[in-house]
């Protein structure tokens, strides 16, 4: 039998289970104990899949043994739930975003060196197989050059959603609203697919909610290789309409609807030459209303696939003593282009990432 690697999960709200759902669905993964200080969700979730619960994950650190800790509790606290199983010697995966200040993800990088344990930063969209299609064409550099790479969320979230956790909306524990929460997805697949951002020019305000953080916000971003780009993102576009992402190179272009390869064409499949006007190509519309992706418009209609995915992926890394696909360099990478979009937004400024 392979090798049965013992997990716990911190925090069971909202993403909690589908950490449990993902990890129990891996053949070589268990889930042993879940801890929540709302004793009552960690008893629901821990009966679920006959694991042991705990109301302080201290005590589930002190007593289990784990191999491996989620940590799935509101952003803001990413770090020191991190930190504290890092030091306990066992790896860790954090949902996104990593942190939502500097100093956090520092102190959480410089504890995994010392540790020498594996750190993986949820971004399971990058695990999408459109996604995982792009990113080798770009390597390939199918795409010749790149020239513009846009993300699109117009997403709902309503009122109660934001009232339904006092850390929801918060620049405390939120860290930001429809960038540092939602948005933080497509950004890091944008990046991960056009390459490091050099810098970014942002405006953000809040017009549809009453919360402290944004609901709206437009980039525009200049990458590291040249090409530009642009991200517009709300929670405020009812009811969610599909999240797209878009690679435009002068060899080719690629769209990613809803997670799915909406379009992709490249010059080197071309038989015929393409004229000098191109061929203004005509996207496949999803169909009204019931191909719109779940997330969009409720933020539990996510599925296990991706998380899965990511999972064994950690798995994969902690056996080949090797690094996980999003480890916590490209989870801190992404968290930085949202700080520099925050402080663009309040300076008025261009701002440079280093
Ligand atoms: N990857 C994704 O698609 C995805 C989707 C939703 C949420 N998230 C992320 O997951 C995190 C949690 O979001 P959520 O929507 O599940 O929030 P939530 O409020 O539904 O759940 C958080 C849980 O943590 C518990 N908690 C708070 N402090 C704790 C502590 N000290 N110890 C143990 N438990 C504690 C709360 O009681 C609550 O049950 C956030 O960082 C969010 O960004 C990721």
């Amino acid at each position: 039998m392979a090798e049965q690697f013992r997990f716990g999960i911190i925090g069971c709200g909202v993403i909690g289970p589908v950490h449990a759902a993902a990890i129990t669905s891996l053949p070589d993964a268990q889930l042993v104990a879940v801890a929540d200080t709302f004793f009552e969700s960690a008893q629901k979730l821990a009966a679920a899949y006959g694991a042991t619960p705990y109301n302080d994950s201290g005590e589930m650190l002190a007593r289990e043994q784990l191999d491996v800790v989620t940590v799935c509790t509101p952003s803001g606290m990413h770090g020191q739930d991190a930190i504290r199983a890092m030091r306990s010697g066992r790896h860790v995966i954090v949902e996104k975003p990593m942190e939502i200040n500097r100093a956090a993800l520092d102190e959480m990088l410089r504890v995994q060196q010392e540790m020498g344990v594996k750190l993986a930063v949820i971004s399971q969209h990058r695990f999408d197989p459109a996604a995982q299609q792009v990113y080798a064409l770009v390597q390939e550099k199918a795409f010749g050059r790149l020239v513009l790479g846009n993300a699109l969320i117009p997403w709902w979230r309503s009122q109660g959603y934001y009232d339904s956790g006092a850390w929801r909306g918060t620049w405390q524990l939120d860290g930001g609203g429809v960038l540092m929460n939602q948005s933080i997805h497509s950004i890091d697949v944008l990046q991960w697919l056009m390459g490091p951002v050099r810098s970014v020019y942002a405006c953000t305000d809040t017009l549809a909610h009453r919360m402290e953080t944004e609901d709206v916000a437009v980039a525009v971003l200049r990458f590291a290789n040249g090409a530009l780009g642009t991200i517009a993102a709300t929670t405020g576009a009812y009811p969610g309409v599909s999240t797209r992402i878009e690679i435009f190179g002068d060899q080719g272009s690629a769209i990613i609807e809803n997670d799915e390869l909406a379009y992709l064409h490249l010059a080197r499949d071309d038989s015929a030459e393409v004229g000098a006007y191109g061929i203004n190509a005509k996207i496949e519309r999803a169909e009204r209303g019931e191909k719109t992706a779940g997330a969009a418009r409720n933020p539990s209609g996510i599925s296990i696939r991706g998380h899965a995915m990511q999972i064994a992926d950690m798995l994969r890394a902690i056996r080949e003593n090797g690094a996980p696909l999003v480890d916590g360099y490209a989870g801190r990478r992404t968290v930085e282009i949202i700080l520099a979009i925050y402080e663009s937004a309040r300076t008025h400024q261009e701002v440079l990432l280093s």
